[in-house]
C-alpha cells in the first residue's frame, strides 16, 4: 500500500483503481487542472527540464525520487499515510471513540469548509509566484521555486481528492471551483487575505515560503490530527513535502543575509545608500520585509476568539498542534487562555476559555516556531561581527483580523494614533522605494554554479549535488 504505481494517469496510493467512478471523476478534473497550471502555473517554464523530486512512497525512509523532469509532465498524483486500523479520535467530545473512515453527517458542512479553505491557499501561491521564475537569481533557486510550485499543485490534489471522494456532488463543484478563483482577483479571489497579496520579488517569495508555508504547516499539522481519518492521513504526508518549503525560505533570506553582511564588511559601512549603490539589500529593509510578512501571515490563523475554532476542536475535526504531547484532558471545557486586549490605550492579556482561543493558541505555536529561525538568521550577523538582529514584530503589529485590527501598534507593542503611525511606518513597513529598490535586483541568472550579486550560493546542493549543477535544463 505504500508503493506508488507511476504508470497509472493520476499515480496514487489510494487503490484508485479498485473505485471506477471515483477515477473517472478525478480523470475529468484533470485537463482542467492542467489548463489552470498552464494559465496560472510557472511562466514560460514549459519545455524546462528541471531537477525535481517527485514522490514515489509514503515510506519517511525514501519517500522521494530526485530527476531532471519536463515542466508540464510532472506526476501530480495522490498519497496518504498508511491506515491505523486502531486509531481513536484523541481530543474532543468524540475522544476514545474509533476515528471516522467516513464525513459524519453531522459534521459534513464544517468538514468541507476545512478542506475547501486549505485546498484554496494551494493554487494560490503557485498563482502568487507564476512570474518568480523570470528574475531567478540562479538555476538552484530557479529549481527550488519550481520544487514549491508542483508540490502547492499537489496538495490541490491532496484535497480536490477529499472533495470528490467524500462530498459527492457539492465536492465536485467545490473542486471546479477552486480552479476558478484566482489570487488578487477583484470579483473571484482566494479565500484567505495573504494569499490575495502579490509575491512581486524573491525577497517576498524568500519570507513567504518562511512565514507563510509556515503557517501550512500549522494548520497541516492540526488537521493531521482530525478525527476524520482520510483528512489526518492526507495532511500528514503533506507535511513531508512542506519542510522543504520552509527551508528554501530560511536558507533563501540567510543567504541574502549573508551576502549583505559580506558587502558590509568589504566596504566597511552600515550607510543603506552605499549599501544598495552596491547592490545588496540593507539590514533595515530585511527587517521591514519581515515585519510586513510576519504579520500578514498570523493574521491567517483567524480571530483571536472563535466560536467556529472550538466547534471545530470539540467535534474532533481539527486538534491542537502537536495534540498528543499536551499534558491536558483534551477536552479544555474547564481551561482558559490569554489573549490580548486593548484597554485605555494599552494592551493588556484577559483570560478567556480555551476553547474559544484555539485560533490564538495555534498562532502562539506558530510564532514560537517562526522565533527559532530569526535567531538563526542573527548568527550570520553575529558571526561576520555585525551588530545588528533581526526580530519578530509584536503580535498586535499591523494586524487586519480581530480584536487588535482596530488598534495601531507599533513593532515594539506600543498603542498609537493614527498619525504617529502613518509617520511611523516608513520605518517598520516596506515603503514603495524598499520595494522599488529590491524589484531593481531582480535579474535572471542562468548560468549553472552562477548567482545574483545580491545573495550568496548555498553551501550544500540539493541531494548534494555540486555547486555547478545544471538544475534546470531549458528547452
Ligand atoms: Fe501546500
Ligand atoms: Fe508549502
Amino acid at each position: 500500500m505504500n508503493t506508488i504505481d507511476q504508470s497509472e494517469r493520476i499515480p496514487n496510493n489510494v487503490g484508485l483503481a479498485d473505485d471506477r467512478a471515483l477515477q473517472r471523476a478525478l480523470e475529468r478534473w484533470q485537463p482542467n487542472y492542467l489548463r489552470w497550471w498552464q494559465e496560472t502555473g510557472p511562466e514560460g517554464s514549459e519545455g524546462f527540464d528541471v531537477y525535481l523530486r517527485t514522490a514515489v512512497s509514503v515510506d519517511p525512509k525514501g519517500w522521494a525520487h530526485f530527476d531532471h523532469v519536463k515542466m508540464p509532465d510532472y506526476r501530480w498524483g495522490i498519497f496518504l499515510n498508511p491506515e491505523d486500523p486502531g486509531r481513536t479520535i484523541h481530543f474532543g467530545d468524540h475522544k476514545g471513540e474509533p476515528a471516522w473512515r467516513q464525513v459524519p453527517g453531522e459534521h459534513r458542512a464544517n468538514l468541507r469548509r476545512i478542506v475547501v479553505t486549505q485546498g484554496d491557499t494551494e493554487p494560490a501561491s503557485v498563482e502568487q509566484q507564476r512570474h518568480l521564475g523570470l528574475t531567478a537569481p540562479s538555476l538552484y533557486d530557479l529549481r527550488n521555486l519550481f520544487q514549491v510550485n508542483v508540490e502547492e499543485g499537489r496538495h490541490l490534489w491532496a484535497m480536490v481528492y477529499l472533495l470528490h471522494k467524500y462530498f459527492g456532488r457539492d465536492g465536485r463543484e467545490e473542486a471546479e471551483a477552486l480552479l476558478e478563483r484566482r489570487s488578487g482577483d477583484a470579483n473571484n479571489p482566494r479565500i484567505l487575505g495573504a494569499f490575495n497579496e502579490k509575491t512581486p520579488d524573491w525577497l517576498s517569495f524568500f519570507m513567504f515560503t518562511y512565514f507563510t508555508d509556515r503557517d501550512g504547516k500549522f494548520q497541516l499539522a492540526a488537521l493531521a490530527e482530525s478525527g476524520f481519518d482520510p483528512l489526518a492521513r492526507t495532511t500528514r504526508f503533506m507535511l513531508t513535502e512542506e519542510a522543504h518549503h520552509m527551508f528554501v525560505g530560511e536558507s533563501g533570506i540567510a543567504r541574502v543575509l549573508q551576502r549583505t553582511c559580506d558587502v558590509m564588511n568589504e566596504l566597511q559601512t552600515d550607510d543603506p545608500a552605499k549599501l544598495r549603490a552596491a547592490g545588496v539589500i540593507d539590514l533595515p529593509a530585511l527587517q521591514r520585509y519581515l515585519n510586513f510578512h510576519f504579520s500578514v501571515t498570523i493574521d491567517l490563523f483567524g480571530a483571536d476568539q472563535s466560536s467556529n475554532a472550538a466547534t471545530f476542536y470539540s467535534t474532533g475535526l481539527k486538534g491542537r498542534y502537536e495534540e498528543e504531547k499536551l499534558d491536558d484532558d483534551h477536552v479544555l471545557r474547564d481551561r482558559t487562555y490569554p489573549v490580548l486586549a486593548v484597554t485605555n490605550g494599552k494592551l493588556a492579556e484577559t483570560e478567556v476559555p480555551m476553547l474559544n482561543a484555539l485560533n490564538e493558541v495555534l498562532r502562539d505555536d506558530f510564532i514560537r516556531d517562526s522565533v527559532g529561525g530569526v535567531k538563526r538568521w542573527n548568527r550570520v550577523m553575529k558571526k561576520a561581527g555585525i551588530p545588528f538582529e533581526l526580530s519578530v514584530p509584536h503580535k498586535a503589529f499591523h494586524r487586519r483580523i480581530g480584536t487588535l485590527a482596530e488598534v495601531n501598534v507599533t513593532p515594539e507593542g506600543r498603542v498609537v494614533g493614527g498619525d504617529e503611525w502613518s509617520r511611523g511606518a516608513p520605518d517598520w513597513l516596506p515603503s514603495a522605494e524598499d520595494r522599488q529598490f529590491v524589484a531593481s535586483l531582480m535579474g535572471r541568472v542562468t548560468e549553472a554554479g552562477k548567482f545574483a550579486g545580491w545573495i550568496a550560493p548555498p553551501p550544500v546542493g540539493i541531494n548534494r549535488q555540486p555547486s555547478d549543477f545544471e538544475y534546470v535544463r531549458f528547452a
